[in-house]
């Protein structure tokens, strides 16, 4: 089995654009990716773009052989299988539906394996720990004698603005964890959370962050309850050591962000639109839809800090919500709304809300939609970053640091 000192051998299935990959650099293992596997070019494109020296195999997970993942001698298996059977707001066809075969393959491989990776790290959608395909994974787990700690946690307990509540689990075999094992939880061991370097000191906003012009208006806002802010995603948790979101935007004039203003035909969703401002601590999660779909799929950026026009937004949007219609909305409506100067986030914003390393980048000829839907699939680097560390923490290497 490897030690930390060893060079760990990973398997990156389901590897997407490379999100486990720069969670295990960040990590500071010492590690060997020996295969990354997915099915999708366009992902793959941008994964051999960022490591172009890994063995990266486009290939159906399903049609792996039990002789060719022993002959790979692997200590870690990283993956993030599909999600869509397992969403809240999804079908919910668990293993019934046909993207969670292949994942069921890998299981049932798991116990044939004469060589297993001592060490398991999967990550899906938060649901996924209710679903008939989370018992099967640990009922193979236990068969193979793996110990396991669930997890379900959000980027904003680690001080990033960013809703992305995950399942994830953790698994090891013939070690201890250097923590205690429970049933799923929400917060990490005390042990991690000296790691957590995305944590401000400080929780107050900087007032310079506050322009002037909208210093004036922050006592009405008070009063409405950030009324321009959804605050449903993850049970209207604020977590105040969050950093600002300014701290993830890009620097750019008004032509630069022109490609990214949120288009009429989506304003007219105006009220359920989560808009947030560059000191606000909170985004929700991008999803896979973010772009061409506006509502449920990711926040938007107000650019304009217009205090005349915030107030007429403010009001209209008060409106709407007591009268609940907006059938009437118009023109008028639609030039009060515009004035707000909307956007989407840009892809870069999101691959640092993501926390991928600014060495991260697109091969030149992915699209803007492109960009926006393998981001939506992938996951929150730093926070897999301090699982993987968590995994292969042993109770040695707490004691001699202690
Ligand atoms: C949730 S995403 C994982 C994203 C990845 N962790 C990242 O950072 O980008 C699931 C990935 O599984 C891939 N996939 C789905 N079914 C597959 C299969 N049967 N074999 C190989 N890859 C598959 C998809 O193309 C997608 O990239």
């Amino acid at each position: 089995m490897a030690s930390t000192v060893d060079v760990i051998r990973v398997l990156e299935l389901y590897s997407g654009i490379g999100g486990m990959h720069f969670a295990l650099l960040e990590s500071g293992l010492k590690y060997e990716v020996v295969a990354a596997i997915d099915i999708n070019p366009v992902a793959n494109k941008i994964y051999a773009h960022n490591f172009p020296q890994c063995k990266l195999l486009e290939i159906g997970i399903e049609t792996l052989t039990v002789s060719w993942l022993d002959d790979l001698r692997i200590d870690m298996i990283l993956m993030s299988p599909p999600c869509q059977p397992f969403t809240r707001v999804g079908k919910k066809r668990d293993c019934e539906d046909g993207r969670t075969r292949s994942f069921l393959h890998i299981l049932n491989c798991l116990p044939k394996l004469n060589n297993p990776p001592s060490y398991i790290l999967l990550e899906n959608v938060r649901g996924f720990e209710v679903s008939k395909t989370r018992e099967w994974l640990i009922s193979t787990l236990e068969e193979c004698n793996y110990q396991y700690q669930e997890f379900l946690l959000t980027p904003l307990q680690f001080g990033i603005p960013n809703s992305r509540c995950r399942y994830y689990i953790l698994a090891k075999r013939a070690e201890k964890f250097a923590f205690q094992t429970d049933s799923v939880r929400a917060d990490l061991p005390y042990l991690a959370t000296d790691w957590l370097v995305h944590k401000e000191t400080s929780s107050a906003p900087l007032k310079s962050e506050i322009p002037e012009s909208l210093q004036l208006f922050l006592n009405p806002w008070a009063k409405y309850g950030q009324i321009m802010h959804q605050a449903e995603d993850e049970e209207g948790h604020i977590y105040p050591g969050c950093k600002t979101l300014s701290a993830f935007l890009e620097d750019g004039t008004v032509e630069y962000f022109s490609e990214f203003l949120i288009p009429d035909k989506l304003l007219h969703l105006f009220i359920v639109i989560d808009i947030v401002l560059p000191f606000h601590r909170k985004c929700s999660c991008f999803t896979k839809r973010y772009g061409r779909f506006i509502q449920g799929a990711g926040s938007a950026v107000q650019m304009s800090y217009d205090a005349e026009a915030l107030e007429a937004a403010y009001n209209l949007k008060t409106n709407a919500v007591e009268m609940k219609n907006r059938s009437g909305w118009g023109d008028e409506e639609l030039s009060v709304i515009r004035k707000l100067k909307l956007r989407f986030f840009t892809p870069t914003e999101i691959a640092r809300l993501l926390c991928f390393p600014e060495s991260f980048s697109f091969p030149e000829a992915t699209t803007t939609h492109q960009k926006y839907r393998v981001l939506g699939n992938s996951l929150n680097v730093h926070v897999v970053s301090i699982l993987i560390r968590l995994l292969v923490l042993t109770t040695t290497d707490v004691s001699s640091h202690s």
